[in-house]
């Protein structure tokens, strides 16, 4: 029998609903920061043994549904040539960020070579786990992808990549078409390796205008997400008013930020899995404050489709407690079926 994350992702009622968390296997959980002490992020990326051990973390602590496998975001900008790291207090630095608008066609390397590190991490990981939690695999979507190499760095309101929009648009489209194409690869790729589930976390993406969301963005996710053979989930921030566009994309799930009423877009989406979206700065209350606010968002998702989650990732400094308190309401929910 399927996985009960993936029962709720394909749509079934299920008796509880399946409980994971975005970045989940990250710097709130004290052995995850003692691995870091040995090994920079990219080296516990890009070495299987590591990375697994460091998803299997939250399975140790948890027990959640899911397990997202370890890694980042980023792994794709390597086979389209650029390189990048993690700098500590900053964020994900390129070092080669994109140069202008005639910089922009770009071809990628097989991500079967240039991320071998994930078929790994996902061929382990489903030795390890089996049946008892879904493996997550997961991609950014081309616009949070570009907003990184065109600035270079984080920029909080994605505002170099805005402008070319403004300046350049066939730039702006061609440079998202070659994320989408490597993108749509690395799923698959992933798919093949053992993911259960994918998820795309097209995060910064809300910060187009509607219209520009439409025209630019829909099309590419529809590529990406197409008949592919597991659930998957979209994720993009900032999209309450038009959840209808996230609808369209034609993810199996809808990722919902914690902005969003549940009942709400229950009403707006209609029989459409969704996933979220408890607040993550709640678990940084009392614990019976995480259990009410957890079983209110179970409650108002109602039985069917549902997989609980946060809003959006985990913060670094939350207190163990209160994840587990979190992922406990899920597990001791119990509906009538
Ligand atoms: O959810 C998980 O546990 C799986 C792993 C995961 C990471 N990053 C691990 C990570 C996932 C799914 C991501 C996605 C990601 N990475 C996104 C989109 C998702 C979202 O949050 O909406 C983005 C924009 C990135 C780019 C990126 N990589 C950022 C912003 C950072 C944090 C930088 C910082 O200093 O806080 C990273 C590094 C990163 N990715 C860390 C982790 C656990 C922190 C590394 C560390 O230990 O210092």
């Amino acid at each position: 029998m399927d996985n009960l994350l993936v029962r709720a992702a394909r749509g079934e009622r299920t008796e509880r609903p399946p409980v994971w968390l975005m970045r989940q296997a990250g710097r709130h959980i004290p052995e995850y920061r003692e691995i870091r002490s040995e090994y920079t992020f990219l080296e516990a990326i890009k070495t299987p043994d590591v990375a697994t051990e460091i998803t299997l973390l939250p399975w140790e602590y948890y027990e959640p549904d899911g397990l997202v496998m370890f890694s980042d975001i980023l792994t794709v900008l390597e086979p389209l040539g650029f390189t990048y790291r993690i700098e500590s207090g900053v964020g994900p630095v390129i070092e080669n960020p994109v140069t202008g608008p005639d910089d922009v066609d770009r071809t990628h390397d097989p991500v079967a070579e240039s991320i071998d590190y994930v078929g790994k991490l996902l061929t382990q990981l489903t030795e390890r786990v089996g049946d008892d939690a879904a493996i997550i695999g997961f991609a950014g979507g081309p616009f949070t992808l570009a907003s990184y190499a065109v600035a270079g760095e984080p920029s909080r309101t994605n505002m170099p990549l805005r402008k070319l929009r403004a300046n350049h648009p066939d730039a702006f489209r061609t440079l998202l078409q070659a994320f989408t194409d490597v993108v749509r690869e690395y799923l698959e790729y992933q798919i093949a390796h053992g993911a259960d589930v994918v998820q795309l976390f097209d995060t910064y993406a809300g910060t187009l205008t509607p219209t520009d969301y439409e025209e630019f963005i829909l099309p590419l996710h529809k590529q990406i997400l197409a008949d592919l053979d597991v659930p998957t989930i979209v994720f993009v921030r900032r999209m309450n008013g038009r959840l209808e566009q996230l609808r369209a994309s034609g993810a199996d799930v809808i990722g919902l930020d914690w902005t969003v009423e549940m009942d709400a877009a229950r009403e707006t989406l209609g029989d459409i899995p969704v996933q979220g979206n408890l607040d993550p700065s709640y678990l940084f209350g009392d614990p019976s404050f995480v259990r009410e606010q957890t079983k209110q968002v179970i409650d108002d998702a109602g039985p069917s489709g549902h997989i609980l989650n946060l809003g959006h990732g985990v913060n670094r400094d939350t207190p163990v407690e209160s994840v587990r308190a979190f992922v406990e309401t899920a597990k001791s929910y119990d509906r009538e079926l």
